[in-house]
């Protein structure tokens, strides 16, 4: 993680909204799919372990079904479970850019620990023909994968939750600290039985539309599966908006607005409607596969976009100094390909790479840095006293300074000016109180030396 902080650049304003984009869609279809390869996993071991105590072809029969129709496809286990670990890192470590004392330093254990378990799925897959003489090998591949599967997102989701508030940041010093935390203990127990009630509903979908000729051809069966599905998807969706609310109460103020009030309202009344969906599903047999699938999605959209708006509340002022941060890099970048064209323009002849913006190129950096960086606050540039004196003219002045208690003659050159930045009580411009704080921590050595261009440049 380290290593990414260091090698990412900070991103801008539109650069962070795509990232959150980026995130959305992530976890739009990832979640889910996640969600209806742990349910179906479990829920196909209910069924096998069902049919051994008391053999009924039903059971079986939807086990392989739904073996076959979640857990075949490779392809989809790829592109929809693991590509998406590799991004969300990512997209985690360019929003908080710069912060070394977070929590997100975890996320990556979740890669390597989804991973496994997706193995461990493919094994519980793989051994499924075989499972009447191997029934214990079987089962264990299915129950590992799942464990591991449900600890790395509950990491991810513990993670999260942290980022929501960042008062306690420093409260995270190991992983169990961070893992103990009711706000995400909540969220997860939501998302567990949104997996579950998911599950169900993908099933209706994928029997039901997916296959909807195989299972026209035997009604009974078909009457088997939209009820077990239907009845399985209810028990879970009723639990569904009770955890959210948990969630939502034991979210930190800081992260909290009305419109998450508002959204926190529409994933209970949206759980509800699926509930009465699936009440009309068990009375009348009739699956409505497309219309629950599509409420079960606009779920998962809110409560995202929920998560996302939390973390930009309560990260508010880093998001701000981030995109500030990047303002001065990019500007800074401006400034160092215009002085290159100037170069070339002027048909001087330099090596790729060596000239770095300098000289007049740096003053509108500079220029925006004085407004940016607070300088503006107690220094005017045309020559009215302010807290600080103008730095207008002062450039090759003469001036007289107190140094260790002794007044001195300098000239103020480029030397004199970094120090009163960066050290401005060393010698101190007489007859100001309150003195200048030292700017170290706000400006860094590229930006002063844009400031010092723009204060060169003021006459
Ligand atoms: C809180 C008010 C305050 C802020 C903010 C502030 N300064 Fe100052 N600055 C002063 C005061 C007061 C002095 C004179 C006393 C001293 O030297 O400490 C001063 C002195 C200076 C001097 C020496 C000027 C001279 O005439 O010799 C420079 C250069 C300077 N500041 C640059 C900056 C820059 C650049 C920033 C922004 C990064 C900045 N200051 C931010 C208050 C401030």
């Amino acid at each position: 993680m380290d290593f990414l902080s260091q090698h990412v650049i900070p991103p801008t304003g539109h650069y962070m909204m795509l990232l959150e984009f980026l995130a959305v869609v992530v976890y739009l279809v990832h979640l889910p799919y996640v969600g209806a390869v742990v349910g179906s996993t479990a829920l196909s071991m209910w069924l096998s372990f069902r049919d051994r105590e008391i053999p009924d072809s039903r059971y079986s029969r939807f086990a392989g079904d739904l073996v076959d129709a979640v857990l075949r496809n490779k392809a989809a286990m790829f592109v929809l479970g693991v590509c998406p670990l590799f991004v969300l890192p990512f997209v985690y470590v360019e929003w908080f850019h710069g912060v070394d004392a977070s929590p997100i330093r975890y996320i990556p254990l979740v890669i390597p620990g989804a991973i496994v378990g997706f193995g461990f799925i493919r094994l519980y897959y793989d051994s499924y023909v075989e499972r009447r003489h191997r029934f214990g090998y079987h089962m264990l591949a299915g129950l590992a994968g799942i464990v591991f599967l449900k600890i790395s997102y509950f990491i991810l989701v513990a993670t999260v939750a942290r980022l929501h508030d960042p008062e306690k940041w420093f409260r995270v010093k190991d992983l169990f600290v961070m893992l103990l935390n009711w706000n995400a203990i909540w969220k997860f127990a939501f998302l567990v039985h949104a997996s579950i009630a998911f599950t169900g509903v993908a099933a209706l979908y994928l029997f039901f539309v997916v296959r909807r000729r195989e299972m026209q051809r035997d009604p009974t069966y078909s009457l088997f599966v939209s009820r077990f599905s239907a009845g399985l998807a209810l028990a879970f969706t009723f639990a569904m908006p009770v955890y959210y609310l948990l969630f939502i109460f034991t979210t930190p103020d800081v992260a909290l607005d009305n419109v998450i009030y508002v959204l926190a309202a529409v994933v209970c009344a949206v759980a509800m409607l699926i509930a009465q969906l699936l009440i009309a599903v068990l009375r009348d047999g009739r699956p409505r596969a497309l219309l629950a699938m599509t409420l079960f999605v606009a779920i998962f959209a809110i409560s995202s976009t929920v998560d996302l708006r939390a973390m930009a509340n309560a990260n508010a002022e880093h998001f701000h100094l981030v995109a500030n941060k990047a303002a001065t890099a990019y500007a800074l970048r401006e400034a160092s390909l215009e002085a290159r064209m100037k170069a070339k323009r002027e048909g001087l002849t330099a090596r790729a790479g060596t000239i770095t913006a300098s000289g007049g190129a740096l003053v509108p950096v500079g220029e925006r840095l004085y407004k940016m960086k607070g300088c503006m606050a107690c220094h005017s540039i045309d020559g009215t006293r302010f807290i600080g004196p103008s730095l207008k003219g002062v450039f090759g002045q003469r001036i007289t300074v107190v140094t260790d208690g002794k007044p001195r003659q300098i000239t103020v050159d480029e030397a004199y000016l970094r120090k009163s930045i960066l050290d401005p009580n060393a010698d101190i411009v007489s007859g100001f109180k309150p003195l200048m704080p030292s700017q170290a921590g706000i400006v860094d050595d590229s930006e002063i030396s844009a400031l010092i261009e723009y204060i060169k440049s003021l006459r």
